[in-house]
């Protein structure tokens, strides 16, 4: 039986992939796309899941729109320079004919983990907003969760949003610190690892030339954008495989490796701001008055480690 999946998505680049991804993963059933503002706005990350879906012939997969901006902050406008103006690197397609559903990505998440009890996997790549709307509206779905699998944070590196923060958390560290202490299995992709994957110029070049699927050919000229950006800023050969990892470790999580932690999110403005903190220490650590903040928290599996070799090839396998 494939797993259940509903994923969170602000798509982005490499949202797209990870849709992609998705798709072509007999592993995986799509229950449904829920969108988020982040890479670029509300407005642009719905109608790019609707391009998406549109382009691959999967219209049978519904879009519910969810929060256009974080719980107690103003919306930053994202990161265009990344992702392109349109999100999908300024590849402008035609507005997609599809539309939403009614329902919004609240309520749609909400309902379809308590019609599916425990086998739903949520998989957020974008900010945590969507995630701790739906736990505030009803948190009795924490018990009925199968997982959270998320793209975001980073336990033992710098962020690549700010020095502290990585873009996902920090785009709304109030929502983060919430979702992270709700009492649901929860495992954590963030850049301790995703900043150890590389896809290269010539392997994206592969991914290309081995499919004329509609998508692929979307995602692929989007690519180049995203790519661009990653080869300028962060001085790589290619790019950093972030949302991808999470529906890597959905189909094959002995690719990677961890610990659990419990973790916090520093939600006070100013040098620290979106910060993941794990707590790391033994119970007598944890007795002392400022460890306070992670006590009773749930530990949190949080991946630290990835063979990239393994993952770029089962990541290629699944981008046609
Ligand atoms: C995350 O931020 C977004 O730009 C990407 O889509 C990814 O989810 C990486 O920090
Ligand atoms: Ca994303």
């Amino acid at each position: 039986m494939p797993q259940k999946i509903i994923i969170d998505t602000d798509p982005g680049v490499d949202d797209a992939m990870a849709i992609q991804f998705a798709l072509n993963s007999p592993e995986l059933e799509v229950l449904g796309l829920t969108t988020i503002y982040g890479n670029v706005s509300l407005e642009l990350t719905t109608a790019n899941a609707l391009t998406l879906l549109e382009v691959a012939g999967r219209t049978d997969i519904p879009v519910a729109i969810g929060a256009a901006k974080p719980l107690n902050r103003p919306f930053g406008g994202g990161v265009a320079f990344v992702h392109g103006d349109d999100g999908l690197g300024n590849t402008f397609r035609p507005k997609s004919s599809l539309k939403a559903i009614d329902l919004s990505a609240i309520d749609f998440i909400i309902e379809q983990v308590k019609k599916y009890p425990n086998e739903i996997t949520l998989v957020p790549l974008g900010p945590l907003t969507n995630m701790a709307l739906a736990l505030q509206k009803a948190p009795e779905i924490a018990e009925l969760v199968k997982e959270v699998v998320i793209m975001g944070g980073n336990a033992f590196v710098p962020g690549n949003a700010s020095p502290s923060g990585e873009a996902n958390i920090l785009n709304d560290p109030e929502a983060a610190d919430l979702v992270f202490g709700a009492n649901w299995p929860m495992t954590m992709i963030g850049l301790d690892v995703t900043e150890s994957t590389l896809l290269t110029s010539k392997d994206a070049k592969e991914v290309r030339a081995a499919s004329d699927s509609e998508l692929n050919k979307l995602v692929c000229d989007a690519y180049v954008f995203y790519e661009n950006f990653n080869t300028t800023n962060n001085k790589i050969d290619g790019s950093f495989l972030h949302d991808p990892s999470v529906l890597a470790y959905l189909v094959n999580p002995t690719i990677f490796s961890g610990g659990k932690y419990p973790l916090r999110v520093e939600t006070q403005d100013g040098l620290s701001l979106g910060k993941t903190w794990p707590f790391i220490g033994d119970d007598d650590v944890l007795t002392r008055p400022a460890s306070a903040p992670w006590r009773g928290r749930p530990a949190v599996n949080v991946m630290l480690e990835v063979d990239n070799e393994r993952l770029v090839k089962l990541v290629m396998s699944r981008l046609r």
